[in-house]
């Protein structure tokens, strides 16, 4: 394991109370290919920033700069991004253009980031386990870096809140049309005192329609107790033959006694799979479409494009 050792980032590389975050990107993206064939699907472009920045930047805004990516081969321009550039950064300096410079910059200084390998993407599971020796005993948040929830949602620190309350591990969890549910780890729920809060029974990676015991699907976003851990080194290749978080989970889920169960903070806010294409395009349009810089020109642009289509 390194990290990023630009002087800019020794202030943030103090030891912290917060709880470690843990950003899987190993993944092979092949639902991208063949735009992923070279480049990891996390730097894909949302309007000017990579996925990934827009991830590190929402757990940052939550008070979580100790950052763990799990990578793998092909992964290096995730690492390249959050570190510094010298040659651009004097280029922008002479230039003046002082903007871009900052840009750059804050890239470079958002986090204290680490990189651990996977070796073989073995599976989401697989990836998490890989962070036992940075994370140790204490709890941790998960944040998929194709997953962006949208800027000021409250999503994560609700869910940080709800771990410190409960001591249970907290899944992310959100409404999807029926036909869409065997595209998704699917929660199996009973209500808690809390309106958008459920206590987790079960849980099942991308069941039939009919099989579903619920519409409430896992998204990319968990605060976990690290009894997950062994759990997950005993957890065999399930659907897809990949190391599953979610039936690690669901041993969790299974008794409370082991390390309080597991809630689900049931999310209704804005969402994007950067890893899906048509969710990657609607992340663009809307994120572009919200920006004071760009937004004004192009929704204009949009607003006309739009009716062209009749
Ligand atoms: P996905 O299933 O979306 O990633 O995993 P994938 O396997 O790259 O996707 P496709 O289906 O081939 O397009 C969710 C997250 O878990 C990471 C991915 O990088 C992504 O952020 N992951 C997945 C790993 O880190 N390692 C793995 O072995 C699998």
């Amino acid at each position: 394991m390194h990290n990023n050792d630009g002087m800019a980032n020794i202030s943030s590389s103090r030891p912290s109370n917060a709880l470690k975050a843990v950003l899987p990107v190993a993944g092979l993206g092949t639902r991208f290919l063949p735009a992923t064939k070279a480049l990891p699907k996390e730097m894909l472009p949302v309007v000017d920033k990579p996925a990934i920045q827009y991830v590190v930047e929402e757990a940052v805004a939550a008070g979580l700069r100790d950052i763990l990516m799990v990578t793998g081969r092909n992964k290096a321009p995730l690492e390249n991004h959050f570190d510094r550039v010298p040659i651009v950064e004097n280029l922008l300096l002479q230039k003046g253009d002082f903007a871009r410079l900052d840009a750059v910059n804050h890239a470079s200084n958002l986090a204290d980031i680490h990189y651990v390998r996977q070796g073989n993407p073995l599976g989401l599971g697989h990836a998490v386990l890989r962070a036992w020796q940075h994370v140790g005993q204490a709890p941790f948040a998960v944040l998929l870096g194709d997953d962006i929830i949208g800027e000021g949602e409250g999503l994560l620190p609700h869910m940080l809140e709800q771990q410190a309350t409960r001591g249970a591990s907290i899944i992310a969890l959100m409404e999807v049309d029926p036909e869409h549910v065997p595209m998704y780890g699917i929660a199996a729920v009973e209500p808690t005192s809390e309106n958008d809060v459920v206590r987790v029974t079960g849980l099942v990676e991308k069941p039939s329609k009919e099989a579903a015991p619920s519409n409430l699907a896992i998204i990319g976003r968990y605060v976990l107790q690290p009894e997950i851990f062994p759990i997950l080194e005993h957890t065999a290749p399930g659907r897809g033959n990949e190391i599953q978080l979610t039936d690690a989970l669901q041993v969790l889920a299974a008794d409370e006694k082991i390390a309080g169960g597991v809630y689900g903070v049931v999310f209704r806010g804005k969402r994007f799979d950067t890893g899906d294409r048509l969710d990657y395009l609607k992340a663009v349009v809307q994120i572009a479409s919200g920006r004071e810089d760009l937004g004004p020109d192009f929704t204009k642009w949009l607003t006309s494009f739009v009716k062209t289509l009749g």
